[in-house]
């Protein structure tokens, strides 16, 4: 099913802002992250990793299901497809990755924010820097793939073409898509 201009256009809109938005969200809590981790002032630790905790909570992981789900019906409602093109497939896993990534890593920042909500010193708590330096790395590949959109179809796409070619050329013996 191929969505028309105008719901496609609305679809693509929902997926940027709610993709990009994942990226922007990471970012700053990265900057939460490195202040938890390096600043020597007890409460500003403190007050990072329960933000950490809300930001996980309220934004990158709301951001990141509707990327994903939005993703999906973008390429499902385009002629795109979801594993015709090689950037579209590499595009879902890296994300299914940094989204199982994500989840599993949630129940760790929640217990990292109630550790530091309760003892007296929260300095010399772990940071969880190299997940979310790994995840924005990915975010950025999976934002520079979608923009650039490298050539490159799979087999089944090469097949999907073929018949779509094949349809247009004899409509008679078209099998029905
Ligand atoms: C399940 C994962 C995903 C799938 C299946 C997916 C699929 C797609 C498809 C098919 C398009 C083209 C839509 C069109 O031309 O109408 C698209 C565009 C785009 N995607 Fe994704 N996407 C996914 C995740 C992401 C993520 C995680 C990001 C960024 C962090 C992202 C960023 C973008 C951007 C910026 C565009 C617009 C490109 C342009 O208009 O030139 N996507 N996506």
């Amino acid at each position: 099913m191929t969505l028309a201009p105008r719901p496609r256009k609305a679809v693509l809109t929902a997926h940027v802002a709610s993709s990009v938005g994942w990226l922007g969200a990471v970012f700053a809590y990265i900057a939460l992250d490195v202040t938890a981790v390096l600043s020597r002032d007890i409460e500003r630790v403190r007050s990072a990793y329960l933000a950490m905790e809300l930001t996980v909570i309220y934004a990158i992981v709301p951001l990141a299901l509707a990327s994903v789900i939005i993703g999906i019906v973008n390429a499902l409602g385009t002629s795109w497809g979801l594993f015709r093109h090689y950037w579209v497939v590499v595009k879902l896993l890296l994300t299914l990755v940094a989204t199982t990534v994500l989840l599993l890593e949630t129940r760790t920042i929640r217990s990292l924010a109630e550790a530091a909500g309760t003892v007296a010193d929260p300095r010399g708590l772990p940071g969880s820097l190299p997940h979310s330096i790994g995840g924005s790395v990915l975010l950025v590949v999976v934002t520079i793939l979608s923009l650039y959109k490298p050539r490159g179809l799979t087999r089944y796409g090469w097949r999907k073409q073929q018949d779509q070619r094949r349809n247009r050329r004899d409509p008679i013996d078209a099998v029905p898509a």
